[in-house]
Order: C-alpha cells, then sequence, then structure tokens
C-alpha cells in the first residue's frame, strides 16, 4: 500500500524548513519592534465564526471550507484563514478591556479547498497581524510601513502594494447601486461567477479572473469616486502617510478583496514572478467586525502573508542554505566509540552541531561521511590516545591537524570554528 499526502497538500523539508525558520525569526524580531505580541490560535473553531466573520456569501465560505461534525455533532471547521478567530479571541479574552492598540501576530495552517495550482494550496501557512483599537490610517501606515521592512527584512524588494479603500456601511451601498447600473447593462455576457455576484456582492465582479469580465468592466465606477467625507478623509490620510515615510505605493480601484469584513483600507503586496497567484501578502481594516461579533465597537486592522509564496521567491534568488554539522567525532574501537559519545556531549555543551560516528566503520569511511555531510571539523579518537587523555582532530576543509588534550576541545573549537546556529 503506497500512502500520498492529500491533493494541494504538502510536506515541508528541510533544506526549506531553514528559509521558514528564518522568515519567521526576521517577522518576529521586526513586529516586536512595532509592539506586536504572539498569540496561538486554535486550528479548529466553531463554523458560524467563519460564516458570520468572512460573510456568507464569500468563496471562501461558499465553496472551500473543511467543515465537518465533531463527535457530539457541532459543526466544526478548519479555519481557513485568521481573522475571525483572531476577532473572537479578542473578544472572548476581554482583550478590549486592555490599553489600545492592542496588537497581535500569529503563524500557522489555514485550510481552503480551493483548486490547487502553483502557490495555491489547501493547506498553507500565514504569518497573520491584527492591531485593535486604532481608527486613524496612521496605524495603516504603520501596519503597511511595518509589512514593507519584514519583506525587505527577508530579501525581498521588487513588490508592489496596492491600496483601495472600499468605504464603509454608509457610502458602499450607493457606489454598490452604481456598480449593478453599469454592469446590468450587459450582465447575460458575465461568467456565471459574476452572474451570482451581481445580487450577492457586486463588488466581487471587479476582481474576477475571466477575461471577458475582465473586459467587460472596463469604464466601471470607481469606489474612490463614492467615498462619503469620513472615508475619503481616512484614504487621504493613508496616502499622505506613506507618501510621507516613503512607501511606493500603487491605487488599484478593483482591489475590493474576497472577505465581506473590510471597511475603508485594503491592500495586497503582489509580485511579477508569482505567476497567477501573484499576492504575498493581503489585508486590510475591518472596523465592524468585533461588534458583530458581541464585543464594544472596536476599529482594526490587520494583514497575512502566504508563506509558501515568500518561500517560493526567496528560493528564486538564492537556494535554500542549511548549516552542516560542525564537528564530527570518529573513533576506532569499542572504547572509543562511548567516550566519543562524551566528546560530542562536550562539543555540543560548547554550542556546536556534533555528528558522532555510530559504530563500526573503518577511519576512512568516518572521514568521507564527515566531508559529505559538510563537517568543518572531526576529532578522530583512538585507544591509544584515548590513555593518554589527548585526541587527534583535522580541520575538514583546511586540512591542518594536530593533537588536543580532551580538556582543551572547547577553546581549540572556539578558536578555530564558528558555532552552529539553527
Ligand atoms: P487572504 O487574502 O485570503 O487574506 O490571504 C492572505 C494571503 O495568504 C494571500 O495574499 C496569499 O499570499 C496567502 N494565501 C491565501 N490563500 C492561499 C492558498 N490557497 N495557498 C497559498 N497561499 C494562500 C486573509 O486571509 C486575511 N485574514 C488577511 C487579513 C488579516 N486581513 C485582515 N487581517
Amino acid at each position: 500500500m503506497k500512502y500520498n499526502a492529500l491533493k494541494g497538500i504538502q510536506d515541508i523539508l528541510p533544506p526549506d524548513v531553514y528559509i521558514w525558520q528564518s522568515i519567521e525569526s526576521t517577522a518576529r524580531s521586526i513586529f516586536f519592534k512595532y509592539g506586536f505580541r504572539e498569540i496561538k490560535l486554535p486550528i479548529i473553531e466553531s463554523t458560524d465564526i467563519f460564516t458570520r466573520g468572512i460573510g456568507e456569501a464569500t468563496d471562501i465560505v461558499e465553496k472551500e471550507m473543511y467543515t465537518f461534525p465533531d463527535k457530539a455533532d457541532r459543526s466544526i471547521t478548519l479555519r481557513p484563514e485568521g481573522t475571525a478567530p483572531a476577532v473572537r479571541c479578542y473578544v472572548e479574552n476581554g482583550l478590549h478591556n486592555l490599553p489600545s492598540p492592542q496588537k497581535f501576530f500569529y503563524t500557522g495552517p489555514m485550510f481552503r479547498y480551493e483548486r490547487p495550482q502553483k502557490g495555491r494550496f489547501r493547506q498553507f501557512y500565514q504569518i497573520g497581524v491584527e492591531a485593535f483599537g486604532v481608527a486613524q490610517p496612521t496605524l495603516d501606515v504603520e501596519l503597511i510601513l511595518m509589512l514593507r521592512d519584514f519583506l525587505e527584512g527577508i530579501g525581498l524588494r521588487e513588490l508592489n502594494f496596492e491600496v483601495n479603500s472600499i468605504g464603509d456601511e454608509k457610502c458602499r451601498p450607493d457606489y454598490k447601486a452604481a456598480l449593478m447600473n453599469f454592469f446590468g447593462q450587459n450582465l447575460d455576457e458575465f461568467c456565471p461567477d459574476c452572474r451570482r455576484r451581481y445580487t450577492t456582492n457586486p463588488l466581487r465582479i471587479l476582481d474576477c479572473k475571466v477575461e471577458r469580465c475582465i473586459e467587460l468592466r472596463q469604464g466601471a465606477p470607481a469606489v474612490t469616486d463614492y467615498l462619503c467625507g469620513e472615508c475619503r478623509e481616512h484614504f487621504e490620510g493613508l496616502i499622505a502617510g506613506l507618501r510621507a515615510l516613503g512607501v511606493r505605493y500603487t491605487l488599484n480601484p478593483n482591489l475590493v478583496r474576497g472577505l465581506d469584513y473590510y471597511t475603508r483600507t485594503t491592500f495586497e503586496v503582489t509580485s511579477e514572478h508569482l505567476g497567477a497567484q501573484k499576492a504575498v501578502a493581503a489585508g486590510g481594516r475591518y472596523d465592524k467586525l468585533i461588534k458583530e461579533f458581541g464585543g464594544p465597537p472596536t476599529p482594526a486592522i490587520g494583514f497575512a502573508i502566504g508563506m509558501e509564496r515568500i518561500v517560493a521567491l526567496l528560493k528564486e534568488i538564492a537556494p535554500a542554505v542549511e548549516p552542516e554539522p560542525k564537528v564530527f567525532i570518529a573513533t576506532l574501537g569499542k572504547e572509543a566509540e562511548i567516550e566519543g559519545f562524551k566528546i560530542a556531549g562536550q562539543v555540543r555543551a560548547a554550542g556546536f552541531w556534533a555528528e558522532p560516528n555510530y559504530g563500526g566503520a573503518s577511519l576512512k569511511s568516518q572521514l568521507r561521511k564527515a566531508d559529505r555531510l559538510g563537517a568543518e571539523f572531526a576529532f578522530i579518537i583512538g585507544e591509544n590516545e584515548l590513555k593518554a587523555g589527548k585526541i587527534q582532530w583535522k580541520g575538514l576543509k583546511t586540512g591542518e591537524q594536530g593533537e588536543v588534550e580532551i580538556r582543551n576541545i572547547t577553546s581549540l573549537l572556539t578558536d578555530n570554528v564558528k558555532p552552529s546556529n539553527p
């Protein structure tokens, strides 16, 4: 019997895992400086968190959720995203009672039953960020700045920052009406999905990828022409802030996003190197969601970064390089083997990755193995030397060699080999 991972779900192996770890550690260190603290959110939630949070008429809720009954017949869903769970957590734990703003990030797998393709998986990982309690656009600017710092910090520069405002419950109805008026003129020519969206959420027609729909929407009214005074002021504040801080952006009036909770600011970071699935990170404001979840009215904004997509971009720039063992412990004879494990312990305690000989092999084949592993240094432990409290060492990349007293091996290593960091 041959077992395979499920369709659209992949294993992440070394050396790629090292790229993942370095991305996560850059995120942690940059987000920390912006005052974001990590939260650990559950991977499963009650289904209504998502139907209510993301919206009944979205692709995610209509078609893409992994939903099933648990043993007590409750409807459970594998989280397709982290914002709705973060809001549930914020309200449930009374985090609104703490001083504003409260700023969090989370990492982990998300699940969407989408058609797998390059850059699109059914289990994928996000680093998500959510900030609660500030209505001013200065927070929007700060979040986008932090995202740029992070992307530059991991070495990604040639990215497009697209921004838009989709208004709020005051101005969006007028805009929806204008769109329906425009699309209604030749509705029959749109794809079946768009014809359905016409009644459920006409804004979504703006980001349909079908070529004919793209043609048909040329000349559609732009949302930014329909913003009410307050939304306009917010949007202008965002743009002024981005300019002042030197964040390069483009305005994309079609950036409506596929989740219903957004109000005002939406943004997406895209790369031309990724093909159809080009968004590496995306987010926006969701000023109404906390109240919707039973909390006090609280403005909020966040974004999520797609790990697989940024890993793909980083691998294009440079292949993954994983750390290699620093020290190989070669041994000759049973007694030396045991002693080798003790010496390996000493080497590890000094901060180096030590690989022992697990037994048997000749010295020649042990040193070949050390080379294949990429080790920099070998200790060679023979029974005679042991009696004298000394062992031989060899610089595998330099060819240098010598003898060292066992009690001095830490200083020999610190003088000659850089410590191993995962
Ligand atoms: P989203 O646009 O659905 O937003 O996802 C954010 C990012 O996750 C995307 O830009 C993409 O990089 C990645 N992503 C989404 N679906 C897949 C997939 N099937 N395979 C691989 N990568 C994928 C959200 O999830 C919102 N919760 C973001 C947010 C946070 N808004 C406010 N706060």
